[in-house]
């Protein structure tokens, strides 16, 4: 039976959820405090609309979606969970590790599925730098760096933009690296944002030796998404907007040539662009699977909850300009 999934918030990303819910045929309803929000998405994609989650009738869902304001995700994922629905919360599953995990804990002993919105764990450039690791066609992977940046969005207040953006780097990461962040420093800034930081530089170190560098900001005037890796063997760039991937490696031409300012390796690039996949495809698909059968899905709350914690020691480590040891 196919399952039926309500969105919770019908702002700018619970308007995606919604359309890509719809052409997938699983959109059941929609709903948002703001009626005129509601009722004009429902209208749109011809399902009910509810000003409240408790509205939605029995049987009405098998699965919410909650895209609202990162305050207001605990509560909303814990009644879903009380009323019996399946969950995917949006990035930052909350703003606490001890909410984080209540969630999980209420998910787990009503036997429901609760996961994280981290869309770009299902952008194929990630999963395919994740294959080339696995594989071990990079060699040892030595160090990650990533830029997300780009205009300020007047919409998000309760946040600042490592919860926002540097959260989404943190998580792919970590899930290249396949092990813990074991220390944490971070430069921090606001220009514009009245309480919270609007730029930041975060530097990771991993137990299995990689280290990252994750650059966001809200001020730069384009949005760009991107990533380097550095393998022993190759080396790759990801634009993550263009789904592009361009691995490198170089050959050790010698150093007879005489002229220091020559290039003595002979650089070999390939670039791989795969064919443009929406990644909210691949993220509610996941999420269908897991409501409709029970399958585990790619980001569990315990992924979401080591990806939060990282995020919060990242202000942290800004506001106190310390060194950070990840317990
Ligand atoms: N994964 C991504 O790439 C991505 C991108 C954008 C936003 N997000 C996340 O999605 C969430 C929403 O962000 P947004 O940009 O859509 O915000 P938004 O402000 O555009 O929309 C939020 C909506 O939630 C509604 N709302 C607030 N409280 C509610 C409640 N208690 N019940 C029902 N509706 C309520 C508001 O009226 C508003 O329409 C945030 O957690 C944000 O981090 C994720």
């Amino acid at each position: 039976m196919t399952p039926s999934i309500a969105v919770v918030g019908s702002g700018v990303m619970g308007t995606n959820h919604a359309r890509v819910l719809k052409q997938l045929g699983l959109l059941s309803a929609v709903v948002d405090v703001d009626a005129e929000r509601a009722r004009e998405l429902g209208a749109k994609f011809h399902v009910p609309s509810f000003t409240n989650l408790g509205d939605i009738p029995a049987g009405g869902a098998d699965g919410v979606i909650i895209s609202t304001p990162t305050a207001t995700h605990y509560d909303l994922a814990r009644a879903s969970l009380e009323v019996g629905y399946h969950v995917l919360v949006e990035k930052p599953v909350t703003g606490s590790i001890s909410s984080a995990t209540k969630l999980a804990e209420l998910a787990r002993t009503r036997d429901l599925t609760c996961c994280a919105g981290f869309i770009e764990r299902f952008n194929p450039v990630v999963q395919e730098c994740h294959d080339l690791i696995r594989r071990g066609h990079l060699g040892r992977i030595v160090t990650l760096s990533s830029r997300r940046v780009g205009n300020y969005p007047t919409r998000i207040r309760d946040v600042g933009v490592i919860l926002d953006l540097a959260i989404h780097d943190i998580d792919v990461m970590r899930y290249l690296v396949g092990s813990k962040i074991t220390e944490i420093a971070s430069f921090t800034g606001s220009v514009h944002h009245p309480t919270h930081e609007d730029h930041a530089n975060i530097l990771l170190r991993f137990s299995n030796g990689p280290l990252g560098s994750v650059e966001v900001n809200w001020l730069t005037p384009m949005k760009l998404r991107t990533l380097s890796l550095t393998g022993l063997e190759k080396a790759v760039q990801v634009d993550y907007m263009d789904q592009l991937l361009e691995i490198s490696r170089s050959t050790f031409l010698g150093d007879s040539h005489g002229d220091l300012y020559r290039p003595q390796w002979q650089v070999e690039r390939m670039q791989h662009k795969s064919k443009y996949t929406e990644p909210l495809v691949g993220e509610l698909l996941d999420f269908a699977a897991a409501v409709q059968d029970g399958k585990a899905p790619l980001i569990p709350m315990t992924d979401a909850i080591e990806s939060l914690k990282a995020a919060l020691i990242s202000i942290e480590a800004g506001q106190s300009r310390q060194i950070i040891t990840v317990e």
